[in-house]
């Protein structure tokens, strides 16, 4: 994996000038030599770039550099997270089609399904993780997907991905895993049977908190061959683009991809800019020596916090009597990443107290940053989902989500206890069922 973050995708001999690093081409377009190279281009018959639209010599790399890093046979980088997931599941659902939906999901993947892919006729159910028998009972015959997070921001749950994905699998439904919090460096989905692979590398792919990414892996595993009736928009031939998505996988491609990016990522423009591909290649380079330390450091900080006064509950898979530990010690050897969190007895007043008195930790919505940061979800990431919705993915009133950074463990500590004090100090002047 590490070596595979730093040379996948690149060498000097890819450049004329052998660089090291992959250059940043910031071309909109690519001079052709003759008008039947751009033609075939358009008409699909020959590789390269015409427009960076639909795709960039640097953001190539990056794509290349993901995809070996998941195990796929390919990927396209767009332009954050929420992209990826949008056309990822626009390409498999839409339109009318039906998606089951983990109940742990990031609030503006909640969103995104309740909300702007209902507009497109993009029905959806909400099925625990962790209780099979609801995620079995969720597939209809409509279900073209079904989407969950390897580790679910931000209560850091762990989920059997193998009995997911056979469920799914056995309605023949490919299955989205948004492996954002762990990185391909904690966990590969590929090998637990997930189908496409999407991340917001905007969090521990990129490391430093400097730019918003997102990617899509195929891993490969889905062929729209085995069931060409339900999979027409890949299987028959296409009359916008003249061909049939499928033939890709003859040469070794993902014609699921190749849609995508084709309609998807041409039609609604979420490109990736080549600058910030580079972002997140340099980021990657680091990403294995990061993801142990802000695992073994959160770790340590939930064992900490678990059982201290004024802290109802401590999210994270190490702690007693969480019903995903055996995940955690079978899937999860490298570590649950550096995102979990906590539930403070005085609700939000304390949470607010509780942020407000850290100097360390920054209040900010980002995670995956150098920097540790500090965040209430249920009045900024959560805050649009209904008080049902949160309380299915742990978010109550007092949760507060924590984002280890690279910082020394005591002295995000010291921060943490001051927190804790400001936090009781609300607690005991103002009734907890206020
Ligand atoms: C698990 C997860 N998926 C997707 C996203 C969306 O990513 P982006 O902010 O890069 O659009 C986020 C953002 O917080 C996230 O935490």
């Amino acid at each position: 994996m590490s070596t595979a973050a730093i040379h996948a995708g690149w060498g000097p001999a890819a450049d004329g000038h052998r660089a090291l690093t992959p250059p940043v081409y910031t071309s909109s377009a690519y001079a052709q030599t003759s008008h039947s190279s751009l033609k075939a281009l358009f008409e699909r018959r020959t590789e390269g770039f015409a427009y960076s639209r639909s795709g960039n010599p640097t953001t190539a790399v990056l794509e290349q550099r993901i995809s070996a890093l998941e195990q796929g046979i390919g990927a396209i980088a767009v332009a954050s997270g929420q992209s990826a997931t949008t056309i990822a599941l626009c390409a498999l659902a839409a339109p009318g089609g039906h998606v089951v939906a983990s109940s742990l999901l990031y609030g503006g993947t909640t969103e995104l399904l309740d909300d702007t892919l209902a507009d497109f006729g993009v029905t959806c159910t909400v099925a625990d993780p962790w209780d099979l028998e609801a995620w079995e009972a969720a597939f209809t015959d409509r279900t073209r997907a079904a989407i969950v997070e390897s580790i679910a921001n931000p209560g850091a749950q762990l989920v059997d991905l193998s009995a997911l994905t056979d469920i799914a699998h056995a309605h023949d439904v490919p299955v989205v895993v948004d492996s954002t919090l762990a990185s391909p460096a904690l966990y590969r989905p590929r090998e637990h049977g997930a189908d496409l692979v999407v991340h917001s590398a905007t969090k521990y792919l990129c490391g430093h908190g400097t730019t918003i990414a997102g990617l899509i892996v195929d891993t490969g595993r889905f062929d729209p061959r085995r069931r060409p009736e339900r999979w027409q928009r890949l299987t028959a031939p296409n009359r916008r683009f003249g061909v049939t998505f499928a033939d890709e996988y003859r040469r070794g491609g993902s014609g699921l991809l190749a849609y995508a990016r084709a309609k998807y990522v041409t039609d609604f423009g979420t490109t990736l800019p080549a600058a910030s591909a580079q972002q997140i290649l340099v980021g990657m380079e680091t990403l294995d020596l990061r993801m142990r330390k802000v695992s073994t450091d959160a770790a340590a900080l939930a064992g900490r916090l678990h059982g201290l006064p004024g802290v109802s509950t401590v999210e994270h898979s190490s702690i007693p009597g969480r019903p995903d530990a055996h995940l955690a010690q079978r899937d999860f050897p490298r570590g649950t990443s550096g995102v979990f969190s906590l539930e403070l007895a005085g609700g939000e007043a304390a949470a607010a107290a509780f942020c407000d008195a850290l100097s360390l930790w920054t209040i900010a919505v980002n995670i995956g940053d150098a920097r540790s940061l500090v965040c209430h979800p249920g009045t900024t990431t959560h805050s649009h989902l209904s008080e049902g919705q949160r309380s299915a993915c742990g978010v109550r009133p007092g949760t507060v989500r924590l984002s280890v950074g690279l910082e020394d463990l005591e002295d995000l500590w010291a921060d943490l206890v001051r927190g804790l004090e400001a936090a009781r100090e609300v607690s005991t002047a103002v009734p907890a069922t206020a």
